[in-house]
Order: C-alpha cells, then sequence, then structure tokens
C-alpha cells in the first residue's frame, strides 16, 4: 500500500508541478507598460522618479490582479533576477497603473531598463514582461556645456503688421571631425524660437515647430534626437534653421513679452561616443556660422511665410558647402533663472494629409479649393510656376455664399505664404515656420497657361503627437457629424499648447475653454502629458504672481494680471478631471499649491464671501441682453459666477486634499465651501428659489445646481425655474462657455433625459446642429457664427474653429452611449446608456482606458434593446439597464436569475444594476418604445 501511495504520491506531485507549470506558462505576460503620462521607451525623457503602469491580457482566465513585481536595472543583463536600481518585491495590490519608482536616484543621460510581473486573481505569477527601457535627459542646467547661438537679426528686422518687429530667419552651421566610428550619440537640442535641424544633409527629425510654447522666462523645453546612425567618421556637419516662433514673434495683440522681441537663438549640444571609447561633445558656439541669406526670407506664425527659392543654398547642411562669407554668430549665457528641462509631453508633428481637395472656383488668376475639413497645420503645393512669379497662397475658414474669399474674421492675422519661383516648371512647397486654420485655399500667381488640378494643394494636418484614444458613433448622421467637429476641433487647437482657435491673431491658451473641454479631450485623444505639461506652465506663471492669481491665458501673453472666475478655476478643475479619468495621483499631488492658492486668491478679493473679481462669466450666452461686445459676457452677473465657481473651487481643493490625505485641508476648504454656498444662496436666490435678478438665464439656476450650492428645497424650486427658462426658451438651450458643458449633466440628474434629448437634437439656433446645418466642420465660437444666408457673424471675435461648445462630448460618450469612469482611471466603470427611441436606434463608445479596452454599444432592433459590453481586465463595472416591466433580461443569451452568476446590485421594476468582472457580455433585452 505504502508503495502505491508513494507511487500516486510521486502522480499527484508530477501532474501539480505539470499544472503549475502548465498554467504559469499560461498567465500571459503583462503588456502596454508605460511610464508616467503615457510615454514608451522614451529617450530624453523628463522624469527622474517615473511611474510605472502596465496592462494585463485581456483573455477569458485573468480577471484581476492580486499582486506584481517590479524590477529596474542598469542593464538588460541583469533583468529580471539582478536588479541594481529597484526591486519592488512583490507587492500584493491590483494597482497596475502609475506605481511610483522608489530605487536608487537616476541621473541625467542615465539609460534604465525595466520588467514587471503580476499574478493574477489565482494567485498564480504571469511571466515577466517584455524588458522596456528609457533613458533621461539633460535634467539641469549644468547638463549644458553649450552656449546660446545666433545671429543679431534684431538690427536689421524687418516693421511688419502693426509695426512689429520680424526677425529674418536663420541659417546656422558647423562642421566637425571625428577620428573614429560612432558607438552612439544623442543630440540635446532647443531654441528661443522654432527650429529644424539637419544633420550631415539628413533631417534629424519631423517634429513640427520645436521646441513648443512654454513661459520662456521661466523653462524651455528641451529636446533629444538619437543621432548615431547620421554621423560618421571624419567630416560631419550640422545644420539648422531658426525662425521666431512664440519666442520672438508677434502672439497676442499685446506688446513683447519675451526678452523683448530678442533675437532667436539656438542651444545645442552633441554627444558623441565612439568606438575608440573616446568621447566627443560639439555645442553651440561662437564656432558656429549663420546667415540670413537663405530662400526662408520671413516667418510668423500668424502672418505666414515668404519662401525665395533663388536663394536655396545646395548641400549647405553637408560638408561639401563652403560657408567662408557667412557671419560669426553671437553667443550668450545659459541663465540660471530660465529652467533647462527635457520636454514632458510630445512634440507636434503631421498626423495626417488631406488628398482630396476639390477646385470650386478658378480663373486665370487664381484658383480656390475646399479641402472639405476646416484644419489647422500647413498646405503642400504642387503648382506649376514662371521663373521669378510670386505664388501667394491665402486661407479662409467658410467662404461666403457668393464664393467671395472671406479673412476678415482673421483680424490682423495676414495668414498668407508666398514662393518666389526659381525656375519655370512645376514647384513643391511646405511653408515651415507657421500655421494655418482655414477650410478654403486660394492660391495665386501659378503659371497661367496651367489648367488647375484638385492635387496642387494637400493639406499638412498639424497638431501635438498625442493618440487617438476613444471613438463614439451613432444612428445618426449629424450626431455623428457633432462628434467629428469635437474632435476636429480638437485636433485643430491642441497645438503644443491648447489654444481658444488656430486662425485669427489669437491662437492663445485661454483657460476657460480649457476647463470646459479636458474631459472631451482627454476621452478622444491620449492627451495626459498634454495637460500635464501646460499645468506646469500654469504654476510656473502663477507663481510669478504674489496673491495666487491665475492668468486668462498660459503661457501669459498678456501679463495683465487679471484673472476671471470660470478661467483661472481651471488650476483646480483640470487637475481633477484628469485625476478622475486617468487614476493618475501624480496630477494632484503636483498642483494642489496652485489650487490652493487660486482660491486664496478668490479669498482676497471677497466680501462676505463674495469676490469682487473680473469675470467674463457665461460668455457669449445667446439672446444677451446688451448688444455687440457689451453682450459677449452675457446676462448671468459676473459677482454670481464668481461666488459659485469660488465654492466650486474650494470644495475641488477639499475633495483632493481628502485623496492626497490632507485631511487640515480638506477639513478648512470644505468649511469654506459651505460657508460660501450659503452666502451665495443668501445673495442670489429667493426663499422659492428663484434667482433674484430682472434678467433670469439658464447658466445662473446650472451653476447653482450643478455645484451644489442651494439647499435641498431651494434646489427643488431652482430645478422648476430652470425647466421655465428653457421652455421660454422653445427648449433650446441658452447657455454660453460656462453653462453649456453642464446643462445636460444637470438635467440628467433631474431625470429629464428626454427634454435633452431635445435639445441636443434641436436643429435650429441656438443649438449644435444648427452649425452643422450651415456647413461646420469644427465647433464654432458663437452658436451663430455663421449662416448661410447671412454670412458671417458682424462681431469682428468670430472663429469657426473654437473647441469649447464640444464639450458635450462628454455627455454623449458616459450618457447616450452611457461608459463612464465610476472610480479614478476607470479601475470601476459605469455603463449606463440612456436609449431614446426618438431620436436613435444606436449609439456605441469604445475607450483605451488605462486598464485596457472598454466599451459600450447598444442598438434597438425590433424592440430588443442589445448592449454589447467589454470590460477590461483588473477593473469591474456596474451595468445599468432600464427595461420595461415583467420583461427578462439575458447575459450571453442565457436569463438573468437567481441562478446567475451576477450579482444584482440594485433592482427596481424599471432599472436593474448588475455587477460584473473584466469580460465580454452581451445584455438583451425588450423596452417597449412607449416606455
Ligand atoms: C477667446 C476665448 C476666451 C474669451 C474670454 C476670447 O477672445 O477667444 O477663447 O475664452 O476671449 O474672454
Amino acid at each position: 500500500m505504502a508503495h502505491k501511495s508513494t507511487l500516486c504520491h510521486v502522480f499527484y506531485l508530477i501532474l501539480f508541478w505539470g499544472m503549475m507549470s502548465c498554467s504559469e506558462k499560461n498567465v500571459q505576460k503583462p503588456s502596454e507598460l508605460t511610464l508616467s503620462e503615457g510615454f514608451k521607451n522614451p529617450i530624453g525623457f523628463f522624469d527622474a522618479a517615473p511611474a510605472f503602469s502596465w496592462k494585463l491580457p485581456a483573455s477569458e482566465g485573468i480577471k484581476t490582479q492580486s499582486a506584481y513585481q517590479i524590477v529596474v536595472a542598469s542593464s538588460k543583463e541583469l533583468l529580471p533576477n539582478n536588479p541594481d536600481l529597484w526591486d519592488s518585491e512583490k507587492q500584493n495590490s491590483s494597482q497596475s497603473t502609475f506605481v511610483k519608482y522608489q530605487g536608487v536616484d537616476l541621473k541625467s543621460r542615465q539609460k534604465v531598463f525595466w520588467q514587471v510581473r503580476y499574478w493574477n486573481q489565482d494567485e498564480t505569477v504571469s511571466k515577466w514582461s517584455a524588458i522596456n527601457a528609457f533613458e533621461l535627459g539633460l535634467l539641469k542646467n549644468s547638463d549644458w556645456k553649450a552656449k546660446w547661438t545666433g545671429l543679431d537679426t534684431a538690427k536689421d528686422s524687418i516693421k511688419g503688421v502693426r509695426k512689429f518687429l520680424m526677425h529674418r530667419p536663420q541659417y546656422l552651421r558647423k562642421e566637425f571631425t571625428l577620428s573614429s566610428e560612432v558607438a552612439s550619440a544623442r543630440l540635446y537640442i532647443t531654441a528661443k524660437g522654432v527650429f529644424d535641424v539637419h544633420v550631415n544633409g539628413k533631417d534629424v527629425s519631423d517634429d513640427v515647430l520645436p521646441p513648443g510654447w512654454t513661459p520662456y522666462n521661466k523653462r524651455i523645453e528641451t529636446i533629444t534626437y538619437n543621432v548615431s546612425d547620421l554621423i560618421t567618421s571624419g567630416k560631419n556637419a550640422i545644420a539648422v534653421e531658426l525662425a521666431s516662433g512664440w519666442h520672438s514673434g508677434r502672439i497676442s495683440r499685446g506688446t513683447a513679452v519675451y526678452e523683448n522681441f530678442a533675437s532667436p537663438k539656438i542651444l545645442c549640444q552633441l554627444e558623441i561616443n565612439l568606438k575608440d571609447g573616446a568621447k566627443k561633445v560639439i555645442v553651440s558656439d561662437a564656432s558656429w556660422k549663420g546667415t540670413t541669406n537663405g530662400p526662408i526670407r520671413l516667418a510668423s506664425l500668424y502672418d505666414g511665410e515668404v519662401y525665395d527659392a533663388n536663394l536655396e543654398m545646395p548641400n549647405w547642411s553637408t560638408t561639401s558647402f563652403d560657408d567662408s562669407l557667412w557671419q560669426a554668430t553671437e553667443i550668450e549665457a545659459i541663465l540660471d533663472s530660465v529652467k533647462l528641462e527635457p520636454k514632458r509631453h510630445e512634440t507636434i508633428r503631421t498626423k495626417a494629409v488631406i488628398e482630396d481637395a476639390e477646385i470650386v472656383s478658378s480663373t486665370k488668376e487664381s484658383v480656390i479649393f475646399d479641402m472639405k475639413q476646416n484644419m489647422v497645420g500647413v498646405p503642400k503645393v504642387n503648382v506649376p510656376m514662371k521663373k521669378g512669379d510670386t505664388l501667394t497662397i491665402r486661407f479662409s475658414e467658410m467662404l461666403l455664399s457668393d464664393g467671395t474669399f472671406y479673412t476678415t474674421n482673421y483680424r490682423s492675422a495676414k495668414s498668407t505664404d508666398y514662393y518666389i519661383a526659381a525656375t519655370d516648371g512645376v514647384i513643391e512647397y511646405i511653408p515651415k515656420f507657421t500655421f494655418h486654420g482655414y477650410q478654403f485655399v486660394e492660391l495665386s500667381g501659378f503659371d497661367p497657361s496651367a489648367e488647375p488640378k484638385n492635387n496642387w494643394v494637400k493639406g499638412l494636418v498639424q497638431h501635438s503627437n498625442f493618440k487617438k484614444n476613444g471613438t463614439f458613433s451613432s444612428s445618426h448622421e449629424k450626431l455623428n457629424q457633432l462628434q467629428s467637429n469635437i474632435t476636429w476641433g480638437l485636433r485643430d487647437n491642441l497645438l503644443d499648447v491648447p489654444t481658444d482657435c488656430p486662425q485669427r491673431d489669437e491662437r492663445l491658451g485661454w483657460t476657460g475653454d480649457a476647463q470646459v473641454i479636458s474631459p472631451t479631450a482627454l476621452f478622444n485623444f491620449d492627451t495626459h502629458a498634454f495637460w500635464t505639461a501646460w499645468l506646469q506652465s500654469m504654476r510656473e506663471t502663477q507663481s510669478e504672481i504674489d496673491n495666487g492669481l491665475v492668468p486668462f491665458i498660459i503661457p501669459d501673453v498678456l501679463q495683465n494680471n487679471r484673472a476671471s472666475s470660470g478661467w483661472g478655476d481651471a488650476c483646480v478643475v483640470i487637475p481633477w478631471d484628469i485625476y478622475n479619468i486617468t487614476g493618475d495621483k501624480t496630477v494632484l499631488e503636483e498642483n494642489f499649491e496652485m489650487g490652493k492658492k487660486w482660491v486664496a486668491y478668490y479669498q482676497s478679493k471677497a466680501k462676505d464671501f463674495i469676490p469682487d473679481t473680473h469675470s467674463f462669466a457665461d460668455w457669449l450666452q445667446p439672446y444677451p441682453e446688451k448688444g455687440g461686445k457689451m453682450g459677449n459676457r452675457g446676462d448671468t452677473p459676473g459677482k454670481f459666477v464668481n461666488t459659485a465657481y469660488f465654492a466650486h473651487s474650494a470644495h475641488l481643493v477639499s475633495k483632493i486634499a481628502g485623496v492626497l490625505g490632507k485631511t487640515e485641508d480638506e477639513k478648512k476648504h470644505k468649511n469654506l465651501y459651505k460657508d460660501i454656498a450659503a452666502a451665495f444662496e443668501k445673495k442670489f436666490f429667493d426663499e422659492n428659489g428663484k434667482f433674484k435678478n430682472k434678467k433670469q438665464t439658464q447658466t445662473s439656476y446650472l451653476l447653482a445646481i450643478y455645484f451644489d450650492l442651494l439647499q435641498p428645497e431651494t434646489k427643488v424650486k431652482a430645478q422648476k425655474h430652470l425647466l421655465e427658462e428653457i421652455k421660454k426658451a422653445n427648449n433650446h438651450l441658452g447657455t454660453g462657455f460656462l453653462g453649456t458643458p453642464i446643462l445636460p449633466m444637470v438635467l440628467d440628474d433631474m431625470g429629464e433625459i428626454d427634454l435633452m434629448y431635445e435639445i441636443l437634437f434641436k436643429e435650429t439656433y441656438p443649438s449644435w446642429f444648427y452649425s452643422i446645418n450651415q456647413g461646420a466642420t469644427t465647433m464654432w465660437e458663437r452658436w451663430n457664427s455663421f449662416s448661410k444666408a447671412n454670412g458671417y457673424n458682424p462681431q469682428s471675435m468670430n472663429s469657426l474653429n473654437h473647441y469649447a461648445y464640444g464639450a458635450i462630448g462628454q455627455w454623449m460618450y458616459e450618457r447616450i452611449a452611457g461608459l463612464a469612469p465610476l472610480e479614478p482611471g476607470y479601475k470601476k466603470i459605469r455603463i449606463a446608456p440612456i436609449p431614446n427611441t426618438q431620436f436613435l436606434t444606436s449609439a456605441s463608445a469604445n475607450l483605451n482606458t488605462p486598464y485596457g479596452k472598454a466599451s459600450s454599444s447598444w442598438k434597438l432592433e425590433n424592440g430588443i434593446f442589445l448592449l454589447d459590453v467589454i470590460i477590461p481586465p483588473n477593473t469591474s463595472a456596474e451595468v445599468h439597464l432600464s427595461k420595461s416591466s415583467n420583461q427578462d433580461i439575458f447575459i450571453n443569451g442565457n436569463i438573468l436569475d437567481e441562478s446567475s452568476p451576477f450579482k444584482l446590485i440594485q433592482k427596481n421594476k424599471k432599472n436593474i444594476v448588475i455587477a460584473v468582472r473584466a469580460g465580454a457580455y452581451q445584455f438583451q433585452t425588450k423596452i417597449k418604445s412607449d416606455e
């Protein structure tokens, strides 16, 4: 018997071991490893204390993570068993996003390798992930041996539009010789201005307008390129084109803000490891040569570019070029007061090419092309020309109904490019140091004998290099067009900073517009790093000002020491939105002090909790009492908006303090919020919940209700007044920049879903579909910016590309399609679609959450409601279904009853909430259309 038992004992052991090894073998490795705000294997990385994130494989067996282990080393060979930088060891936790590095201090230029593995819900360990890596950039000013280098272009600058100085673009170059082959080489570079760098005649990158725009008197971003394959032993040449950009060019209508239009300069440090072990460093200094006699004669972001092909300098960026007649460059030292830090988000890139432009009119002199999409970027023109002729390229957002090429709404921005031909024949030209916002392009000055062709113009769509993140679609063509207009509005205005508009003499980082659109932006595009980078500029700008004021615009080119409620609050609202959507606490830690100081700013301006500070209020509310400019602020009083946002920001600071464990601050700001709310209700609402103001507005009730500023009994009464105001507007919206984003949230909470659908699907002004009926392909600044019948709104401030009203997107994704975060970062998801049979038969939202793909797609067919849901691993969800009474629910074809493996969280006749884990599900039930 004993023998028998040892045999079967061994048998079970082998079986168990086999199972173990095969189950271990089966627990797939984690994937999509990223660093901090979503970086994959970056070089020139900004963060020496990164956060690690990974995803569990979306496969049947993987539900949740019970533990993880991260190992970090200075070489691949040490992984996974001998990490010399950090070993987290096994951590019992389901956290798989933003795990902070806690190892040995990392330093500039350091190359670091890392791996991760996890234990699944059955405590079975996975395989180790693939090895990922990151290489840090130059983190400190002291890492730079280079000097700011360039020509003094101020002395021969040109008086441009409005007598603003225009610097001639510079061409700078340097030759150097290497004694042996190159093992590796890194080019660290930036500019006061914008640049394009070449090595041995080759473009180093496809970056557009690097390094981008920051508060240059505080911080200038640096960029790192791997140029190992571009440099060889022997003679080499590095060459840089340099133009004014945001640093030295006309920006905003005000005065010069950066070093008084100082001449643009480059800062460049090429670090080469040679195969013979030697290290060579080439820096920008007085040994560089320069000229302003290159083909780009003038370049301005607002006004366009002038390119003279007769001045092209073949091979100027190679070693076979004679620059002996060029000027010596001037140098400047690096100031400690201006931090040089690796760029912490993606550069701008050409992200798409519009190839199907169509000629809409042409004469011998000029031809007009329709790109069919209001886009941002530059044209690529291939046009037959005569030697010496000048091609003029103009841009417009919308032609008048008589075909007039309308540019008045560009205001003082000339936004025109010129190309002077050097030969007869077809030329190709892509403007480099400017960008335009346009749907229509007019060409004139081309070879008059040539027959214009559609392919003469292509559109290079340019924006920060973020990826698509989420999608929304539905059965309704105009709702889908609205989604397209929202996403194009975002592409067109997320150009290194979030701009209000891309075409006129503004294009500025307006804070109010940004705070209303950030949730919709984060759904559609992976803009986590984009926003956190901009928030750093906001902090740097606030810190300059003593009383915690956050200016209207970041970077602050107005420098008028003024703030507005609803705008400055972006410093609290955006971090809170990013945290809830990504689950990344770092954004709260980095911005908490800024938020506290902003609330203190309100306090410094408040008497009895009513702040007396400037407010743009409910900007561009339709049908304002006052006409013209004065009406732009709508009829909801500034003091009302100040107090509402003072309370809201204090409340958010309290919640943020709670998440960060700052209990003192949490309590203090919670009490402050309550005090302000009490003062607010007393001052602005009567006992019937009516807004104490001659002119009633929808937004006054929306802010009071959405920010939870009224006692429950007053709130109920106020909700009635809101419905009356909407009724008075024939069930149209009557809201501007601040009321519009919260209108759907408030009506939804009130259960007024059908009313919100009616408002959303309105075709007449003011509504989202009105602009679509007038031909909109982006979001407009005004609800009536243009009409086919009357042309452009006469107001001079009138852009056809402002994303603020696109904030409706959030409600479309979270409620119409029904995909929303229930816990930060979608760790828990709420699937709660609200199908409306009057307007829709289907809607769908898909999102790449920090844990993987999540999806909510429903359709109505013959009274059958089908809902397909995907829940990523390591998360869970609550699925809300409304059903006709006594109708059964089927999940993956099985009837839902007591024996089902699903936990019912709530059940009443009409609504049921089901808890589900990771996986794919199809819910089915009957819906009576009249119900
Ligand atoms: C900008 C808007 C901004 C508003 C505030 C306008 O000029 O285009 O984006 O929100 O000013 O007043």
